[in-house]
């Protein structure tokens, strides 16, 4: 593993906007907990974590940063990413679309005429993309699965028992969504341990900071910025980002990019990780969720950040990064 020095970057104004914020939405109790997976109704309402992670490593933090919980939806794009690094874009996208659904993260439906997901951020999609995953490495997926996240992260992770069994008792729902698939073609007959690694792959146990550290690899062009290891191939994570920009908040993603700009992913134990391209990116964790399944403080501290920083992509205080603009200037 190739370390990289961490660029030190002297901002005390970054802690003390980070604070301030935290200080701000701590009396926002706004939703709830979710419930539906009862292992995750155990959560603590009142945590929340806030953590900053620059593509040049420098890390600030706020409040319950270091708490775990479960990845759940946040695992979604990165086993994207490894699904398209195997097999290739045309194939995958024979599997699952790109378009964003307008329609609930576990909603039973499928693209018309093609019958195919309409993207990996919902549920159906991120099934299938499992059932690629299992199609490939057989039983070795999940501890493949388990090295890459870790290496995002920069440490090593592992799955939460109680909260994989709890949603592998509960997820008929999930399970329904596999047969259709199965019925329609689009995943291979082995349904069971497909499903059954969806299950853990959301099962795994992250911190804020851990979160912070996965959505600065994909800010930083793939590459891990603290320990500098290559952990996904420049042209997948364009391809992750982009599906989350457009998908990645379910059916308030068009609202989010609208407000925020910003490719992001949320997760129903209450995670958030949002990623500025080449820049940094913000991870949040608060468990109360709004009715669409998103960590309500989650949003409000994205929405203030973008807001102040100038985040948002097409915001004016916002550099941008293309090579043709470097060279015009
Ligand atoms: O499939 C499920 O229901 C969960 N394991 C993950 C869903 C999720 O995180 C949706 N996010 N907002």
């Amino acid at each position: 593993m190739k370390s990289q020095q961490p660029q030190e970057l002297n901002a005390p104004w970054l802690q003390y906007l980070i604070d301030e914020v935290h200080d701000k939405y701590t009396p926002l109790t706004d939703g709830d907990v979710a419930t539906y997976i009862p292992e995750l109704g155990k959560a603590d309402p009142e945590d929340f974590g806030i953590c900053v992670a620059t593509s040049g490593g420098n890390v600030f933090e706020a409040g319950d940063s270091d708490r775990l919980f479960t990845i759940q939806s946040i695992s979604k794009p990165f086993t994207y990413g490894m699904a398209l690094e195997i097999f290739g874009q045309e194939k995958i996208f024979r599997h699952v679309g790109v378009e964003p659904s307008g329609d609930a993260f576990n909603s039973i439906e499928l693209e018309n005429g093609t019958n195919r997901p309409f993207n990996p951020m919902v549920n159906a999609g991120a099934i299938t993309v499992s059932a690629l995953l299992y199609e490939h490495y057989g039983d070795a997926a999940l501890e493949q699965l388990l090295a890459r996240f870790s290496a995002a992260a920069g440490r090593t992770l592992s799955v939460d028992e109680a909260v994989y069994q709890s949603e592998s008792r509960t997820g008929h729902r999930n399970r329904a969504i596999a047969h259709l698939l199965l019925n329609f073609g689009m995943v291979l007959d082995k349904i069971e341990p497909a499903i059954d690694l969806y299950f853990k792959q959301c099962s795994i146990l992250v911190n804020t900071r851990d979160l912070a550290m996965m959505g600065a690899t994909l800010a930083n062009l793939g590459r891990n910025p603290i320990t500098g290891e290559e952990v996904y191939n420049i042209d997948r994570v364009k391809d992750m980002l982009s599906i989350m920009l457009t998908c990645g908040m379910y059916d308030y993603s068009g609202q989010w990019a609208y407000k925020v700009g910003i490719p992001a992913k949320s997760g129903v134990s209450g995670g958030l990780m949002a990623v500025v391209n080449r820049q940094l990116s913000v991870a949040t964790y608060s468990p109360r969720l709004d009715k669409r399944g998103n960590s309500s403080r989650g949003i409000e501290v994205c929405t203030h950040l973008a807001n102040e920083l100038g985040l948002h992509v097409f915001d004016c205080m916002n550099a941008g990064s293309s090579y043709l603009k470097a060279m015009l200037e």
